[in-house]
């Protein structure tokens, strides 16, 4: 069989990361081949967002783009599968005639049947068929060469939530997690791990499998793993038992991401997010009694329809008493089926650029002093490979261990608390010669910069 390509261009979140990691994984079977260049390529796959309407333009744009490709290169075969091919489904191939393909997010395992009748019949497919079973085939643990050093391990997928702005319980299905013997055979493959879902704290519950917190247990006890961490957490389902794992659990990274959204508990009743602003308090005051030192993050909406500058006040209230770690923040837009769209009282786009940059403003000031506060500290750095700088200057990651220009390389890692920590070592250091990809070290942090910290490596 002649070896053809595939390129794949992967737009939104950590869960369509591990899509097309999979995806990959599936059409190896009918020799397809990955290459990172388009004019190359046999088939083209856009792995689509539709979380924002932000997301779902820049797929469509770059989708467009693909249809003059097409034209010099008719045997090239275009797909687009992710959440925006589950939401839209036939319409986009009325919309788009260069489109071959359209699969929805459950089809992945169906993909190298569907590819082999294109490829035979030239015909155009669509499969958006959504299933309450998870396939246990599902997991996207990629080949050993192409292993990085941290890898998301999908242990649920879909939603039962309904948050009112929300599409993922649309375009992701029904809540469903999978068997933790499954979960712990692919983490034991693969080792060094990071967990995830939609909402993983209610993991295992419909199912009766076991608690969110009895699967991490679990997980920790696994040989030659180093590090646990896990997202995204829904608060209403964060419980005592969970706190306890992170005092417990010597691997579980101390750093939750907590989505809030919003400060007001008028918002939050019409968001749909079945929690008070009182209760999400409470359990943040716990979980510091339990754990002081973790790292706390979380998202925010703003410009929710009716959300009054005293709603929005109560937000930037709510970002005052926290003091996280790191925020995200995005601009409400209506997204198709989500209730909120039907919702009156929408904010204009003007006043949610202005709220949008109020928030993100105030969170810099606590980002900031948080960083400032860990200069002179010595941080436990879990090594990823060398720093984006370091990539583009020498034009490889790979490199023999006795360059002598990446002695004086700058390699980049995070810390359990998930803050990035750049960092070079000293020329006397006895590690001077090593690649320290995937290695455990200690890092004197002596530089503090809005999203990262610089640093020494300290030899041991
Ligand atoms: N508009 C704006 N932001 C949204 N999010 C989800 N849906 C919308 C929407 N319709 C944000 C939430 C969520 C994050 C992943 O994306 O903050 O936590
Ligand atoms: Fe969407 Fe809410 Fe489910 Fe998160 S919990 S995926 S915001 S419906």
């Amino acid at each position: 069989m002649n070896t053809k390509y595939l390129h794949i261009n992967t737009i939104g979140c950590q869960m369509n990361v591990n899509d097309s990691e999979l995806i990959e994984k599936v059409l190896a079977q009918l020799n397809y081949k990955i290459t990172s260049s388009m004019e190359t390529a046999d088939l083209i796959i856009v792995n689509t967002c539709s979380i924002r309407e932000k997301a779902e333009q820049k797929a469509f744009s770059y989708l467009g783009r693909l249809a003059g490709l097409k034209r010099k290169k008719p045997d090239l075969i275009v797909g687009i599968g992710g959440c925006v091919a589950q939401q839209e489904g036939e319409k986009i191939m009325e919309r788009m005639p260069h489109i071959d393909l359209i699969f929805g997010t459950h089809a992945i395992n169906r993909l190298p049947e569907i590819v082999r009748q294109i490829e035979l019949k030239r015909n155009r497919i669509v499969d958006v068929e959504l299933s309450d079973k998870i396939d246990e085939f599902e997991s996207s643990s990629v080949s050993k060469e192409n292993r990085k050093v941290t890898s998301f391990v999908t242990i649920m997928r879909g939603c039962d939530n309904y948050c009112s702005y929300c599409v993922v319980p649309y375009v992701r299905g029904r809540e469903t997690s999978r068997h933790p013997d499954s979960i712990i055979k692919e983490i034991q493959e693969i080792v060094e791990s990071g967990i995830l879902g939609q909402n993983v704290n209610s993991y295992g519950k419909k199912e009766r499998l076991c608690s969110f917190s009895q699967l991490l247990s679990s997980i920790n006890k696994i040989d030659k793993l180093s590090r646990i961490r896990f997202t995204t957490s829904h608060p209403k389902d964060l419980s005592e038992e969970l706190m306890f794992s992170f005092k417990d659990l010597e691997k579980l990274c101390k750093h939750i991401h907590l989505p809030v959204q919003s400060g007001s508990n008028r918002i939050l009743k019409r968001m749909n997010r079945k929690y008070s602003i009182e209760s999400y308090l409470n359990k943040i005051d716990r979980l510091r009694q339990i754990y002081p030192d973790i790292a706390i993050t979380s998202d925010f909406i703003v410009g929710f329809p009716g959300e009054t500058d005293a709603d929005f006040k109560k937000t930037l209230d709510l970002v005052k008493i926290v003091k996280y770690d790191g925020i995200f923040a995005f601009k409400y837009s209506d997204r198709p089926n989500a209730s909120a769209t039907g919702f009156p009282e929408k904010v204009s786009e003007y006043k949610k650029k202005d709220r949008l940059k109020e928030l993100l403003d105030l969170q810099e000031h606590y980002t900031a002093g948080k960083n400032r506060s860990m200069i002179g500290s010595t941080q436990l750095v879990l090594v990823e490979g060398l720093s984006k700088r370091q990539e583009s200057r020498t034009g490889d990651k790979a490199f023999g261990v006795r360059d002598k220009k990446l002695q004086n390389a700058q390699w980049t890692g995070r810390t359990s608390t998930n803050k990035v920590v750049n960092f070079i070592r000293d020329e006397n250091s006895i590690m001077i010669d090593e690649n320290l990809t995937g290695k455990m070290v200690n890092i004197k942090i002596d530089n503090a910069f809005s999203h990262s910290l610089g640093g020494k490596l300290i030899d041991m």
